[in-house]
């Protein structure tokens, strides 16, 4: 078995909490690429068990304090408490969605599991997180209070490319009916986990989708990067008189329509292909307005190198948005960049109100639905911002 030995400053930054270390923090020893190993302090004294990876800038995520090597139990505890968590919020639903186990968050790095219906898929990031892929999914399927359908492994997202890992998408047990529909209470939507984003939907916006329908009733609302147009349906099942879905990918806008019709709106909901950042301009310039717009686009700083030129995006898609706000109306905007902290989204957003001429008023700052849980002892866990603004 490796060890590894952290220099003084990764020893002080772990004991003031955090559970990332550093390569530049390792003194000496070295693991196996994902190996569960005991982490030292410089003078050989133990500080806790972390996972290893032989690639990525992160060399390892502590996950215990403890001088005992976590076994079988530590991780079934894990597991059961990520799973309780979700009961708890009334998310265990075999029909519903949710997200099941949220990586670090949850103590168990690198893994992902987001339930559709009976269907888990679970994603991998890490080196440790793919050594423990089967062990870990035979503790999913031993705590879960409902048997499953399927299991999928949807591990290809880019950021493996860090820990200098292939991709691997495939269906690993089970069968299940395409397209494969949630009943998110009553909200009726097909999800792809084989190509669709992430797992196939975006499960962080759920609390937010129902916030911004508390103000749609007979208002016009335009849903903008709305992959498969759960804001604008949600609005429009809260009674909007009218609207619009817009995003780049066809497949989404297929699925919008489709949704649309599964839950009885397609009269009240159309899908437009096209670039947000041209179709708001367009749409300002022909004098369109609307009573709630929603933009929520992809992640414009995906690290600290992309955040200078970020404000130039946000502050420019948002003076946009909001000159088609009705006066009155609401803005929900997000952003999904860890880098862009809430303050400076603030300050990106008071930006976009100075140069649209508007007055601007914070309503509500909101983050990931609850089972996307911020760990307070990492802030990196707090990635979503969802701003509703009111626009005079
Ligand atoms: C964060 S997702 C939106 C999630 C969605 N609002 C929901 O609640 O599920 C971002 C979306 O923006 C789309 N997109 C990215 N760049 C775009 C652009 N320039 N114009 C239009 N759509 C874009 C992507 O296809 C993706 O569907």
């Amino acid at each position: 078995m490796g060890s590894v030995q952290l220099t003084g400053k990764g020893r002080r930054w772990l004991l003031k909490g955090h559970r990332w270390v550093y390569r530049d923090d390792i003194a000496g020893g070295e693991g196996a690429p994902g190996e569960l190993l005991p982490v030292q302090d410089p003078n050989g004294n133990p500080l806790g068990w972390g996972l290893y990876s032989s690639a990525s800038k992160i060399a390892v995520r502590m996950i215990s304090s403890e001088t005992e090597q976590p076994k079988r139990d530590f991780w079934a505890e894990r597991v059961r408490r990520a799973i309780a968590a979700r009961g708890r919020m009334g998310l265990l639903d075999p029909n519903g969605a949710c997200r099941l186990i949220s990586g670090d968050a949850d103590g168990l790095p690198g893994w992902i599991v987001d339930l559709y219906g009976r269907v888990a898929v679970a994603a991998s990031s890490a080196q440790a997180s793919d050594r423990m892929r089967d062990f870990l999914l035979e503790l999913l399927v031993e705590e879960l209070p409902f048997e499953l359908d399927a299991i999928v492994e949807r591990s290809d997202a880019s950021i493996r490319r860090l820990e200098e890992l292939d991709t691997r998408v495939e269906l690993l047990q089970g069968e299940f009916e395409s397209p494969l529909i949630v009943d998110e209470d009553g909200l009726k939507y097909e999800v792809d986990v084989f190509e669709g984003h992430k797992t196939g939907h975006y499960l962080d916006q759920r609390v937010n989708r129902r916030r911004a329908a508390d103000f749609a009733k007979d208002k016009k609302v335009l849903d903008a990067f709305c992959y498969d147009g759960l804001f604008g349906i949600r609005a429009a099942l809260a009674g909007a008189s009218e609207v619009v879905c817009v995003d780049q990918s066809a497949p989404a806008g297929e699925r919008v329509l489709r949704n649309a019709e599964r839950n009885g709106v397609a009269d009240r909901v159309r899908f437009e292909k096209g670039n947000c950042m041209q179709d708001l301009r367009d749409r300002a310039e022909k004098g369109e307005s609307y009573g709630v717009v929603i933009v929520d686009p992809p992640a414009f700083a995906r690290n600290k190198r992309e955040l200078a030129g970020s404000e130039r995006g946000y502050v420019e898609l948002n003076r946009r948005a909001m000159d088609l706000v009705e006066p009155g109306g609401m803005l929900v905007s997000a952003s999904c960049s860890y880098n862009v902290r809430p303050e400076l989204f603030l300050q990106f957003l008071s930006k976009a109100a100075r140069a649209a001429g508007r007055e601007v008023y914070l309503h509500e700052l909101r983050g990931a639905s609850p089972d996307h849980p911020y760990l307070l002892a990492l802030p990196e866990t707090n990635y979503l911002k969802c701003a509703f603004l009111r626009v005079e």
